[in-house]
C-alpha cells in the first residue's frame, strides 16, 4: 500500500495543553488543596503533591522536550490563588514567575496560549461561596486583568474558563469535583455566573489588549442515540447534547443561557468569543430509559465495536469528533483543538487515537473549515482530578517518586506530524 501524506496549513499550532493544578504541585491554597483533605474524594486519597514540579522549576526541561520534538505551542493556565492569594493581597512574585515560563515558551521559538481558569480558584473565594456567589465574575475580571497586564507581552491568545459545562456538572450535580453538591438550581447559576465571568474577562483583556484572541475551551461529548430507529433514544441524545455541549457555546452567540429548562438572558455575552477552543475526547450511546431519574432518564454506554483506552474512560470515537467540527464551522470564527488525548500508561491505545483524530483534523480542513491548531491533552503525566494518579494522559510518563519522564512511542508519532506538519499513513 503506497503511504498517504496528509499535508497542514502553513501555520498550523501544534502542541500540548497543561493545567496548573495538575502540572504544578504544591498549590496549598485553593479549592483542590482543601478538597484533598477528605478521604473518598480522591482515588486512593492520592495527593497532588508536587504533580509534575512545574513550580519547582521542571517547566524548563518539558518545555525543552515540547521543542526539541517539533511542538510550535503550548496551553498553560494560570494558578488564581497564586496570583492572588488572599483578598487583599496580589502577588507579584507569582506573576514573575509565569512571564518567565511564557518567556521560556516564546524563547523556544513556541506560541504560549494562556488559559485563567482551570477548575481552581482560591479558598478565600469558595469561602465566600465561590461561583454561587454573585460577585464572582467580578473578582474574576480583576484577576483576568491582573494578569493579562503581567503576561500580554508575551501572548495574545487566552482561554477565560476551561470547560464551563464540566466544571459544572462534575462540581453541583454529579459531586466528583468540589465542592461535590448536587442541586439542579445551583448548577444553573453557576454556569450563569461563568458566563458572566467569561463575558466580563472577555472585555478586561480586549480594552488591555486590543488586538487579544480570546475564547473559552468547550468539552464537547459525543451523545449518539442506541437505537438509531427509536425515536426517544434521539430525543434524549439531543436533550443531553444541547444541555451538556450547546447552552454555553450558544450562550455566547444568542446572549442567552438555556440549560436545564432554565433561561437567564446575558445580552453583554452575545459575540464574546475570538475563537472556538473545543476539548474533545469521546462519544457515549444513548438509551432512553423512563426509570432511571436521577441518570436523566438515560443510559449510557460505549459503542461495544469502539476501542477503548486502558482504564476505559475514552472509547475512539473520532466520526463524532468530526461532526463536533462541522457543528463548530458553523460559529464562523478559527477553531482551534483545545485538547483531545487519552489515558493509557502503556501506550497501546494512543498512537491510533492520536492518528484517527488528527485525521479527522485535516480531514475537514480540506472541507476549508478554519482549524487553525490542535493540542494534545497532555504532554506529560499530571494530576487528574478525582481520579488522582490512576489515569495517565502524558506524551511522556511521569515517575512521581523521582519526577523521572519515560517517553512514551507517541512521542515519535507526535514529533513527525509537528516537524513534518502531516500526518503519514
Ligand atoms: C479535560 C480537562 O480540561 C483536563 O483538566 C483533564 O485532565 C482532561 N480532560 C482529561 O480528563
Amino acid at each position: 500500500m503506497p503511504q498517504a501524506v496528509l499535508h497542514f496549513p502553513a501555520g498550523f499550532l501544534w502542541g500540548t495543553a497543561t493545567a496548573s493544578q495538575q502540572v504544578e504541585g504544591a498549590n496549598t491554597n485553593n479549592n483542590w488543596a482543601a478538597w484533598e483533605q477528605t478521604p473518598g474524594h480522591i482515588h486512593n486519597d492520592e495527593r497532588a503533591g508536587l504533580a509534575c514540579d512545574w513550580w519547582g522549576g521542571r517547566w524548563k526541561e518539558d518545555f525543552d522536550r515540547a521543542a526539541e520534538t517539533g511542538q510550535n505551542a503550548h496551553r498553560l493556565s494560570i494558578e488564581w490563588s497564586r496570583v492572588h492569594p488572599t483578598p487583599d493581597r496580589w502577588d507579584e512574585h507569582a506573576l514573575d514567575v509565569y512571564r518567565e515560563m511564557l518567556r521560556g515558551l516564546v524563547s523556544r521559538n513556541m506560541t504560549p496560549m494562556v488559559t485563567l481558569h482551570h477548575f481552581s480558584e482560591p479558598l478565600w473565594l469558595v469561602e465566600r461561596g465561590g461561583w454561587e456567589n454573585d460577585e464572582a465574575p467580578a473578582l474574576f475580571a480583576a484577576y483576568a486583568a491582573k494578569v493579562v497586564e503581567a503576561l500580554k507581552e508575551y501572548t495574545n491568545l487566552w482561554i477565560t474558563i476551561n470547560e464551563p459545562n464540566v466544571y459544572t456538572y462534575s462540581g453541583w450535580l454529579n459531586g466528583g469535583f468540589p465542592p461535590g453538591k448536587n442541586d439542579l438550581g445551583l448548577a444553573f447559576k453557576v454556569l450563569a455566573n461563568l458566563l458572566r465571568a467569561h463575558t466580563a474577562a472577555y472585555a478586561v483583556i480586549h480594552r488591555l489588549q486590543p488586538q487579544a484572541r480570546v475564547g473559552v475551551a468547550h468539552h464537547l461529548r459525543g451523545f449518539v442515540p442506541a437505537r438509531p430507529g427509536f425515536a426517544p433514544d434521539g430525543w434524549m441524545a439531543s436533550i443531553l447534547s444541547n444541555n451538556f455541549n450547546f447552552a454555553f457555546p450558544n450562550a455566547l452567540t444568542t446572549g442567552k443561557l438555556n440549560f436545564a429548562f432554565r433561561s437567564a438572558a446575558v445580552p453583554e455575552a452575545r459575540g464574546t468569543q475570538d475563537f472556538l477552543g473545543i476539548n474533545y475526547y469521546t462519544a457515549d450511546q444513548v438509551t432512553f430509559a423512563p426509570l432511571a431519574f436521577k441518570d436523566f432518564f438515560t443510559r449510557r454506554a460505549y459503542d461495544p465495536a469502539a476501542a477503548l483506552s486502558e482504564t476505559g474512560f475514552i472509547a475512539s470515537v473520532p466520526t463524532q469528533f468530526f461532526r463536533f467540527l462541522k457543528w463548530a464551522k458553523g460559529f464562523n470564527l478559527p477553531i482551534l483543538i483545545t485538547e483531545n488525548g487519552a489515558e493509557d500508561s502503556r501506550d497501546h491505545f494512543r498512537p491510533a487515537y492520536l492518528a484517527e483524530h488528527i485525521h479527522q483534523v485535516w480531514r475537514a480542513i480540506n472541507f476549508n473549515w478554519p482549524i487553525k491548531g490542535y493540542f494534545v491533552w497532555s504532554l506529560v503525566d499530571n494530576f487528574e482530578w478525582e481520579r488522582g494518579w490512576s489515569q495517565r494522559f502524558g506524551l511522556w510518563g511521569l515517575d512521581t517518586a523521582t519526577q523521572a519522564r519515560i517517553r512514551r512511542p507517541s512521542v515519535d508519532l507526535y514529533a513527525a506530524v509537528c516537524k513534518e506538519n502531516a500526518l503519514s499513513s
